[in-house]
């Protein structure tokens, strides 16, 4: 709590040793009428979820953190690229380290994951909400990644020193809090796009309904990704993952 101290955008913060996901903590806050920017940190998750249905690993030493917001319409479709954004900029700064995005939103250093976003919505009393969840691998050493090195990492391995969570997670904040406030989709846009490493990159796209191979040619203003078949047909992704293949 003294972390954000000062910041007077978050007036309530929750904190937890362990909880199943602070996604859920969050939805049940917005349930009890929690103020706009409530914050949800656990230590530790033990049911963390991902993207796509996907579990989500926090052992202690990661960052776990959900932030409760009541967007309008306009900002709602920019929530994430505005998270993503939030978190890059906040990690160059305490760890500076250069962080890239990769289509959604997959944090990465030297293209390897090292934190993800997901964000979900609802209503409430006829009021929408919707829940930024952030997971960050901060100080975790190689060990945890011995079989997932290719693919993963934390910022500790990639400064080599650990890193200062609280700092971290103010910075989060901070930068979150500018993004939102001061609202404008397509600054945010660009910001965004040119952190992107996937424009211009191979890619093969697994939707729920198809794979789709080509070139990832750009991104729309509502986050969805062009990709160009080698048929030349231009395909619209809007929700999925993508992988990146060298050429
Ligand atoms: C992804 O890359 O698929 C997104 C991962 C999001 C994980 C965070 S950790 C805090 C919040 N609580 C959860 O259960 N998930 C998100």
């Amino acid at each position: 709590e003294r972390a954000l101290g000062g910041c007077r955008w978050v007036q309530h913060i929750l904190t937890y040793d362990n909880v199943n996901s602070t996604m859920d903590v969050a939805r049940e806050a917005a349930t009890s009428g929690a103020p706009e920017a409530t914050v949800v940190m656990a230590a530790c998750q033990s049911r963390g979820r991902g993207r796509l249905a996907r579990s989500w690993s926090s052992p202690e030493g990661s960052l776990s953190l959900s932030i409760l917001l009541y967007p309008s319409e306009d900002k709602l479709q920019s929530l994430t690229m505005m998270a993503g954004l939030a978190v890059a900029r906040a990690i160059s700064d305490a760890a500076l380290i250069q962080v890239d995005l990769k289509w959604p939103n997959d944090l990465l250093i030297r293209g390897r994951k090292v934190g993800g976003i997901l964000v979900e919505s609802g209503y409430v009393e006829g009021r929408q909400f919707a829940v930024i969840g952030i997971g960050i691998n901060v100080n975790l050493d190689a060990m945890k990644f011995a079989e997932i090195a290719d693919i993963a990492t934390s910022l500790s391995v990639e400064s080599g020193a650990e890193v200062d969570v609280l700092k971290l997670l103010r910075g989060i904040i901070v930068e979150a809090e500018a993004l939102y406030v001061n609202f404008n989709s397509q600054g945010i846009y660009n910001e965004w796009r040119q952190r992107l490493v996937t424009l211009g990159c191979r890619v093969t796209a697994v939707t729920g309904k198809a794979i789709i191979e080509g070139l990832a040619e750009d991104v729309k203003m509502d986050g969805s990704l062009i990709i160009r078949s080698d048929d030349g047909r231009s395909h619209n992704i809007i929700a999925g993952d993508v992988m990146l293949r060298h050429v």
